[in-house]
């Protein structure tokens, strides 16, 4: 229960109110965050004032990574907010994620520790492999750009890099672990391999792009999924977009949900999002947007039978196609998605 607190601001959701996730530790999860990818377009400084007002308005999950180049700032807004006593840390719910060129033994701690020092606190409650490559792109490169030290993914590495993780549980450093960008065939590869069990798998999900067997396979082997984009990233950067992506806030069906709910069709991306089970992480640095998208959650559900009407609209187009992180041989980005089922690679698949 949280106390009293001061500095909330009028249109605030009271945190108690937000559903939350139970994580296989029995640790609560709220059922919205708040995402901090600028997109090339924010400047940290923005972002932080939005974690600010977002943490003020009631939010008390926040999706951070090191490669989003803000932990800094964002950590001097969550000073802010415990000087100030608007939170304590044990009611915040903080992600971190290590960046792919911090994949190498001893580097995952040295990530993690960095991570905790910019967000100036002491544990995070969920530390994530951002990507399963330790292909490295630099920040804000263009679409067209290849690493020639780039490599397909191998479940022996991956694991090197997973046991490092495990570690950071030892040492109390996180609470929890888990990974992002994993497909069914990475996950089968990886998954009986685990001291310590992911708790969390972040992936893209939003009306257009549903994932259903993905996310009926993180669910059913006890992990919560966490839906990044859940707007469908209307702000994402050029190197993140192509003549085929569908726009969530345009497709007929959300439009027409919102228009009898009389809201924004991104709100209705994002009550899907709460009702059908996966945690969005919408961003904004906006106030008006970024409170409405936590009190979308409380509010005035969507129907069944609009419910179904969205599941129905599923597009399979994926957003975040991760171009960038392609081998030399790869033949396009699909081959890291493994779509037929099994694993691209050099091994498996020749010169794939
Ligand atoms: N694990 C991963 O690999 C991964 C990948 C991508 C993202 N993420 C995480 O997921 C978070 C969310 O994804 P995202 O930022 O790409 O996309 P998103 O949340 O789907 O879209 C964000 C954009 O939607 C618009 N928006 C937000 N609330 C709105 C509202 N109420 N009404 C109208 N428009 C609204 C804003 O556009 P304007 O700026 O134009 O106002 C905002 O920039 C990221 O910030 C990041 O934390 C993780």
């Amino acid at each position: 229960m949280e106390t009293e607190k001061k500095n909330v601001i009028p249109e605030a959701v009271d945190p108690a109110q937000v559903p939350k996730h139970t994580l296989y530790t029995g640790c609560e999860i709220p059922a919205v965050g708040i995402g901090t990818f600028g997109s090339d377009k924010y400047s940290a400084a923005e972002i932080a004032e939005a974690v600010y007002g977002a943490v003020r308005g009631g939010y008390r999950l926040i999706d951070c990574a090191s490669v989003y180049q803000n932990e800094k700032e964002i950590g001097g807004a969550l000073t802010r907010l415990f000087e100030e006593g608007s939170v304590t840390r044990e009611e915040l719910f903080i992600t971190g994620k290590v960046w792919n060129d911090m994949h190498g033994e001893g580097m995952v701690e040295r990530s993690c520790r960095q991570s905790l020092e910019d967000l100036g606190v002491d544990y995070l409650d969920l530390y994530l492999v951002h990507w399963p490559f330790p292909n490295y792109h630099a920040p804000g490169c263009d679409g067209d750009s290849r690493n020639p030290d780039s490599r397909p993914f191998f479940a022996e590495e991956y694991m090197q890099v997973w046991r490092q993780c495990e570690r950071l549980v030892e040492l109390g450093l996180v609470r929890h672990i888990g990974m992002s960008n994993m497909t069914i065939p990475k996950l089968e590869a990886v998954l009986p391999q685990c001291r310590i069990r992911p708790a969390a798998i972040e992936m893209e999900l939003h009306p257009g792009f549903q994932q259903p067997e993905l996310f009926a396979y993180v669910q059913e082997h006890g992990m919560v999924p966490i839906g990044y984009c859940p707007i469908g990233s209307p702000s994402r950067p050029e190197r993140d977009r192509t003549a085929e992506d569908v726009a969530d806030t345009q497709m007929p069906e959300i439009v027409k949900i919102a228009e009898a709910h009389q809201v924004h069709p991104a709100i209705v991306c994002i009550k899907w999002a709460v009702q059908n089970g996966q945690i969005p992480i919408p961003f904004s640095v906006k106030p008006a947007q970024y409170l409405e998208n936590l009190r979308c959650a409380v509010t005035d559900p969507l129907t069944e039978e609009e419910m179904e009407m969205i599941r129905r609209a599923d597009k399979n187009c994926r957003l975040v196609k991760g171009q960038v992180f392609l081998w030399p041989g790869a033949s396009d980005w699909k081959d890291l998605w493994d779509e037929d089922g099994t694993i691209c690679g050099w091994e498996e698949k020749g010169t794939c």
